[in-house]
């Protein structure tokens, strides 16, 4: 629950409003987000790497890149960049909105193993700070269109460093048999070629091993390979970065116990250090990738109870209590059997606890929000049920499977509530029917 959830007069309060008056105002579902806690996480996080990898000197030796896939809208960029984050995007339109939310465009790190050409095009007219390049092919496409725009990109290049990060298997990104990056084996040629292209300058080595992780070793294990890569290479001309990627985990249940980032940064720091030292070379500018650390604890889902139903099974009753969302707004049990808290949000109960399974109202039985869960025996229709840490993944992977309006993303500061993505409306799922042209709805 974000930091400073409370509970008065029986229902839960978020950023100190009344979660009854939003639902009130805004309906059901929604996302919301704590803007204080947000930024507050960004700055700990920030605060974190900076004082892990701080020299006497005083020369600021990190840059934490927000990454954009987690949750971007225009304000999220804003409070990110002002709390002295950088953003990274993975496609054209995150792209977009980072440039049109003003976040200036050296501030920005474009991602991706197969960036369209045009948004190529786009973030080098931009003057955006670095392209990750992800392939041979691409190193020639942002060569190419640099080139052609009489400009040149700094590129950061991504490496495949065979560790494999103990998560689930969609969510690691750099054991062998998986599409991201090159090969430790493949790199110094294309390095030598990327040095041989006169529109792109390589500024250092990035990798990222997966996402919800709580073994810091992986992390380390990644440092020291790439550190040992970084000093190769840089043997001939010298790289100004390291990129070591996200992936930082979060608590989404009691039983997740993620060690505190400070402790992460500083086994990260050490083991930098002491892969440089043995390597005979200097502690590199480190960038990292955070996504979901950041935002994923800020958000909360609120729903509306609709019917709540025991299903008797061998071993006993299972009661469903379904809700006005699911997998539309979250995909993620689905996806990866995430495991999420959640809690009747409108009121207190004596009632007995009994264990019940959350489930949305879509067309599948998969859709499910909450797996197992202990709910007061008397939930019934009309109930607001709040699931605590989808501020990460859950609006930027949302669907309008069964042509369902995706819910609007709230942001909350100070006692007051506005919104930063609106609710889609039915109107604006038909709007893109070409079969309406014909009745004039879609020009409604
Ligand atoms: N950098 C790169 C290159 C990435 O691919 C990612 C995440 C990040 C940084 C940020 O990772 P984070 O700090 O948020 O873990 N949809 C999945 C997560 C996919 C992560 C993709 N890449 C989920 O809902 O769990």
């Amino acid at each position: 629950w974000p930091e400073g959830t409370e509970r008065v007069d029986g229902a839960l309060r978020f950023g100190g409003v009344d979660v009854r008056e939003i639902a009130e105002q805004h309906g059901t579902p929604f996302l919301l987000v704590d803007e204080t806690v947000a930024r507050a996480r960004a700055r700990r996080i920030r605060e974190a790497f900076e004082a892990a990898f701080a020299t006497e000197d005083d020369a600021q030796r990190v840059d934490v890149y927000y990454a954009g896939k987690a949750l971007l809208t225009a304000e999220v960029a804003r409070w990110m960049r002002a709390e002295g984050l950088r953003i990274d995007v993975c496609s054209g339109g995150e792209l977009a909105i980072a440039l049109r939310a003003g976040i200036e465009p050296e501030a920005i790190g474009y991602h991706g193993n197969n960036k369209g050409e045009r948004d190529i095009e786009a973030g080098v007219a931009a003057g955006i700070g670095t392209f990750v390049l992800d392939s041979p092919i691409e190193a020639e496409r942002v060569a190419a269109a640099a080139a052609r725009a009489g400009r040149v990109q700094r590129v950061r290049l991504r490496i495949s460093v065979g560790v494999h990060a103990s998560t689930h298997e969609f969510l690691a990104t750099s054991h062998e048999d998986q599409k991201f990056g090159v090969p430790v084996d493949e790199v110094p040629a294309l390095v030598a070629r990327i040095r041989q292209l006169p529109s792109l300058e390589l500024v250092g080595l990035h990798t990222h091993i997966g996402s919800q992780i709580f073994d810091a070793s992986g992390f380390a294990e990644s440092a020291r390979r790439m550190l040992a890569l970084h000093a190769e290479l840089g043997a001939d001309a010298p790289l100004e970065e390291l990129n070591l990627g996200g992936g930082f985990g979060i608590a989404y249940t009691a039983a997740d116990r993620p060690e505190p980032i400070e402790q992460i940064a500083a086994s990260l720091a050490d083991a930098v250090r002491s892969a440089a030292d043995e390597l005979g070379v200097p502690v590199p500018r480190i960038a990292i990738e955070p996504g979901r650390w950041i935002v994923g604890p800020a958000g909360v889902t609120v729903y509306t109870v609709g019917t709540v139903k025991p299903v008797r099974l061998d071993a006993g009753t299972r009661t469903y209590v379904s809700v006005d969302g699911g997998m539309g707004d979250n995909p993620r049990p689905a996806l990866y059997g995430a495991q999420y808290s959640a809690r009747i949000a409108s009121r207190v109960s004596d009632a007995e606890p009994m264990l019940a399974r959350v489930a949305g109202h879509h067309c599948e039985s998969g859709d499910i929000v909450v797996d197992a869960e202990w709910l007061p025996a008397d939930v019934a229709p009309g109930d607001l049920l709040a699931v605590a840490a989808t501020g990460a993944y859950c609006h930027q992977l949302a669907s309008n499977y069964n042509a369902t309006p995706r819910p609007p993303v709230l942001a909350v500061r100070d006692g007051a509530v506005r919104e930063l993505v609106r609710r889609e409306s039915i109107d604006d799922l038909l709007a893109r029917d070409t079969g309406f042209a014909d009745t004039g709805f879609a020009a409604q």
